[in-house]
């Protein structure tokens, strides 16, 4: 199957060679070609170009041909940071909150994520992967062509490997790449008595004999006052990297509490939320940043989640003052049923601009190529280079690619292209 998409407005992340992410200018340097054409063999990127050096059609056969005139293709959307199998939504618990209720006092109350908790310890495996195979159509329809999925709405062996088993189904079935991260610390659980002892049970038993049973590709720790604190998230990092697993910890997101300085020095892979960041967190990164470009490897990427800013009415991470910095910005959904019941990453990246500052450009690399590094899949997807899957996006007539923010409401995405086909949900 051959596909050739010409006359393409604006073709976008189409490299030469693809860099493993783009870190502050680099950013707004990623790649645009204009009038530009795409050629798509065997579900990959074969070939680019301006169209004013278009070689001409050798071969016609089996050869399909889009005008796409007028509209931009993106690489498809890389979300790094979901919680897309959950058992049910929590809009009674939205409620409270238009009733005064703050996110925190909810899960004071036995809601929140112990909520989804035993909510979910009921459900069959079947059940759930339903539901969250059906979400994960639902993204891929609005544009996403690789996520990561985390557990932690299980909060027990038998309930998080029910999760984990779910998210391997999904990888099998779904025909995008899916990485699974074992969240085991996102609450402590009835029957323990502090953080800390639910912690040592999760580094002692439950994460080997996840990690064991091959059903774990990254850790999560919930990084926060009145969750786990540094203590516990060390704990996991080091019985992690035991195992050679790499660490994608919730962070700042309500206090800051050293989790950036303590993530940097551990080199996990990634800090996700950072809406409370301050100078002294930047600055850490970016000597971890040092450090990986001196010893050749990925640095900790700061992951913003500006759907749970917008759903929280909580602060924006300084997204501007990230780039500025010289740090590679990743933007994901956090798709969840508690602070952002959405896994539509043209939001992430609409809100990015809007309450951000980012360039169009900035948060489309964020949301594309650096999402990917932030699942260790930028050599796959994320880009549109040579021998890349085809996993892209053609958009609706565009002046630029400002109109995604700028037609705020509107569906841009007009049609998805997953491993060169035209995704039909
Ligand atoms: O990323 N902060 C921790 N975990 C999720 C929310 C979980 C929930 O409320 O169900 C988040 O925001
Ligand atoms: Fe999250």
């Amino acid at each position: 199957m051959r596909t050739l998409l010409k006359n393409i407005k604006g073709l976008v992340g189409a490299f030469d060679e693809v860099p493993r992410e783009v870190a502050g200018v680099a950013m707004a340097q990623f790649p645009v070609m204009h009038d530009a054409w795409l050629a798509i063999d065997n579900g990959r990127v074969a070939d680019f170009g301006p169209m004013s050096e278009f070689p001409g059609i050798a071969d016609w056969s089996g050869l399909d041909i889009v005008d796409v005139d007028g509209r931009w293709v993106l690489p498809a959307w890389c979300d790094s940071h979901t919680h897309t199998v959950f058992a049910h939504g929590r809009s009674e618990e939205f409620l409270m909150r238009l009733e005064g209720a703050t996110y925190q006092e909810i899960a004071a109350r036995g809601g929140g994520i112990l909520n989804s908790a035993k909510a979910l310890q009921g459900m069959s495996e079947d059940q759930l992967y339903e539901e969250a195979a059906q979400r994960v159509r639902h993204a891929m329809s609005q544009g996403v062509g690789a996520m990561e999925i985390k557990s932690g709405y299980g909060l027990t062996l038998e309930a998080e490997r029910k999760m984990l088993r779910v998210v391997a189904r999904l990888k099998e079935a779904m025909p995008i790449p899916i990485r699974a991260t074992f969240l085991g610390c996102h609450a402590v659980p009835p029957g323990f008595e502090d953080a800390a002892a639910y912690t040592r049970h999760v580094a002692e038993v439950m994460l080997p004999a996840l990690a064991g049973e091959g059903l774990v590709d990254f850790v999560d720790v919930f990084c926060e006052r009145g969750y786990f604190g540094v203590a516990e998230t060390k704990v996991i990092l080091e019985a992690s990297k035991a195992l050679g697993l790499n660490g994608k910890i919730h962070v700042n997101q309500f206090n800051d509490i050293g989790g950036v300085e303590l993530c940097v020095n551990q080199r996990a892979w990634s800090v996700d939320h950072l809406e409370v960041c301050s100078a002294e967190a930047i600055q850490h990164l970016l000597e971890g940043l040092e450090t990986a470009s001196l010893e050749d490897r990925s640095p900790t990427y700061p992951v913003a989640l500006p759907g749970c800013s917008h759903f929280l009415s909580i602060p924006y991470a300084p997204g501007r003052a990230l780039v500025d910095a010289g740090l590679p910005l990743v933007l994901a959904s956090d798709h969840n049923p508690g602070s952002a019941p959405s896994g539509d990453m043209t939001m992430a990246v609409r809100l990015a601009s809007l309450k951000m500052g980012l360039l169009p450009i900035e948060a489309v690399a964020a949301a594309t190529l650096n999402g990917a590094a932030a699942m260790d899949l930028s050599r796959e997807v994320g880009a549109l280079g040579r021998g890349f899957r085809a996993n892209f996006m053609v958009t609706q007539p565009m002046e630029g690619l400002q109109d995604i923010a700028y037609r705020f409401t509107d569906a841009v995405v007009d049609k998805v292209f997953i491993n060169g086909e035209i995704w039909e949900g």
